[in-house]
């Protein structure tokens, strides 16, 4: 696989894209997911969605620790589905897609999620504290939602200007070329989801 993945930041369209279940766990999907812990950590995350990288499948890694040498704390969760969740608690989140920003989550205490590994075969987590959290703020980026989304207004509110500082960002890399517009990101994520989704 020759594709070089790199984090996408809001508000690229991509972020918003409902990812699509994968068919098959082969060499390729093994490279992406490799490129995807190397991001995650190279940006000191703890958790990172394929559509992060510009990906359209429904997948995402995560190491709780945020630890690159605890490797037993590396989960990929390949076509997952969020279960049981029980409880309710608040707890600070950022996102690499948005580097810097930072808001009070409310989520489901404790969750229990169902998915496939890099080995093909299903596997039944039952979480809860941080690793909770991450799983459920990843499968949200899977149905095209971000943290800022679940933000009461009020909290939305404030965050505002530094959203705006994205947007226009990120338009101002499109009015270059740096970026492609709307009809060709639409487009490369059809033909990426014809090749395995
Ligand atoms: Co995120």
């Amino acid at each position: 696989m020759t594709l070089k993945l790199q984090i996408i930041h809001y508000p690229h369209p991509t972020l918003r894209h409902v990812s699509k279940p994968v068919k098959r766990v082969d060499a390729d999907l093994h490279e992406m997911v490799a490129q995807m812990f190397a991001l995650m950590y190279e940006h000191e995350g703890v958790g990172l969605a394929a559509n992060q990288v510009d990906l359209p499948y429904r997948l995402f890694v995560a190491n709780p620790t945020g630890d690159p040498n605890n490797k037993e704390a590396e989960f990929t969760f390949i076509n997952p589905v969020l279960k049981a969740g029980k409880g309710q608690v608040e707890g600070e989140e950022g996102c690499l897609s948005i580097p810097g920003v930072k808001g009070q989550v409310v989520r489901k205490e404790k969750i229990t999620i169902e998915a496939y590994n890099l080995r093909g075969e299903q596997f039944v987590g039952e979480l809860d504290g941080l690793f909770a959290r991450i799983v459920q703020h990843e499968t949200d980026h899977l149905d095209g939602k971000l943290f800022i989304d679940r933000l009461p207004p009020v909290q939305a509110a404030e965050l505002r200007d530094e959203l705006e500082e994205f947007e226009i960002d990120f338009q101002s890399r499109r009015d270059c070329g740096e970026l492609p517009g709307d009809d060709s990101i639409a487009e490369r994520l059809r033909e990426l989801e014809q090749q395995r989704a």
